[in-house]
């Protein structure tokens, strides 16, 4: 198969097995990266990599929801910005023709293994500051759950546009500020955030036993009660406004792996649909088209500037 060209040399390569090893392009003065924040999810994803092929095909379908084959087909080269343990990678690869996978944290050895059977993938180690491939390489570029744990979201998805060819796509998601939730969702949000900033200070295996008994006291019940909404009323939507409710159908792993994102992550930013749409326009994108379906925002643009 045959990559992009790399338009830097690797400061490094980091071997894998005999045969393979990861390019890193990790630069010193990146000022666009909280480091702790790559620690966390190095260690996270070391800890959630063995999504099954269900897992992955559940979600996928949920954020890809709104890209279209006109989007994404055999003549794509794609990057995976903040790749993490690569599942959209995985998720997307028999589709494209290509998709160069990136992340600057440890999780680009999940993302190796979880891909090393797809023949059109390949993993490097890099950040949003320094994306090395030439500008205007990629076809369509996924950038889901990174932005938002990046100091500067505005000008990291900036450096992402300049990768996009002129009339590229691009699909994030980016955490919304409950913009369009009701009270219960944004008091019980309210009520997260100083756990959030005190449990993701903790030591590594003291922050995921923490994490995990979220997910097994306060997401498990919360959910139990959206299915139960969703028995007692089966014709109406409503159960979707109970907050959690998403999860319902999504497997134990998934949930672990979310409460573990949602309170072990030190940098988070939140921001509503009107603040991510100005953003986009702001920084070139055209036709963008918010989802109207959990997870809020996943959105797509393309590029025209
Ligand atoms: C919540 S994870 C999402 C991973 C993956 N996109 C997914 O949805 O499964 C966020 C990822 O963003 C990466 N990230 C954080 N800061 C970054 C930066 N400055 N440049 C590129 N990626 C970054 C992290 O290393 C982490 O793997």
């Amino acid at each position: 198969m045959e990559f992009l060209e790399y338009n830097q040399l690797p400061q490094q390569q980091i071997p894998i097995n005999e045969t393979s090893s990861i390019a890193s392009f990790i630069i010193d003065n990146d000022n666009n990266i909280d480091e702790k924040t790559i620690q966390s999810f190095g260690d996270e994803w070391t800890k959630f990599n063995s999504f099954t092929k269900e897992e992955i095909c559940i979600a996928g379908s949920q954020y890809f929801d709104i890209v279209k084959q006109e989007h994404l087909n055999k003549n794509t080269n794609v990057l995976d910005l903040g790749c993490g343990s690569g599942r959209w990678t995985k998720f997307i690869a028999s589709r494209v023709k290509l998709v160069e996978a990136i992340d600057p944290s440890d999780a680009v050895l999940s993302a190796f293994n979880l891909n090393q059977n797809e023949k059109n993938v390949r993993v490097t180690r890099a950040s949003v500051a320094n994306i090395p491939f030439a500008d205007e390489s990629f076809d369509f570029v996924v950038c889901l759950g990174v932005l938002h744990h990046i100091p500067d979201t505005k000008k990291a998805l900036l450096n992402l546009v300049k990768k996009m060819k002129m009339g590229g796509y691009v699909l994030l998601y980016i955490y919304y500020n409950l913009d369009n939730r009701g009270v219960l969702y944004k008091w019980l949000y309210k009520g997260s955030v100083y756990p959030r900033i005190f449990i993701s200070k903790m030591p590594k295996n003291t922050k995921k036993l923490i994490c995990d008994l979220i997910a097994v006291f306060i997401y498990l019940p919360l959910i139990c009660i959206a299915k139960s909404i969703k028995f007692i009323f089966p014709t109406t939507k409503i159960y979707k406004k109970w907050p959690l409710s998403y999860y319902i159908g999504k497997s134990f792993n998934i949930i672990r792996n979310d409460a573990l994102d949602r309170f072990g992550t030190p940098l988070e930013q939140r921001f509503s649909k009107n603040e991510i749409a100005n953003m986009m326009k702001n920084c070139g994108l055209s036709e963008i088209k918010f989802s109207e379906n959990a997870p809020f925002w996943h959105v797509l643009g393309k590029r025209v500037i």
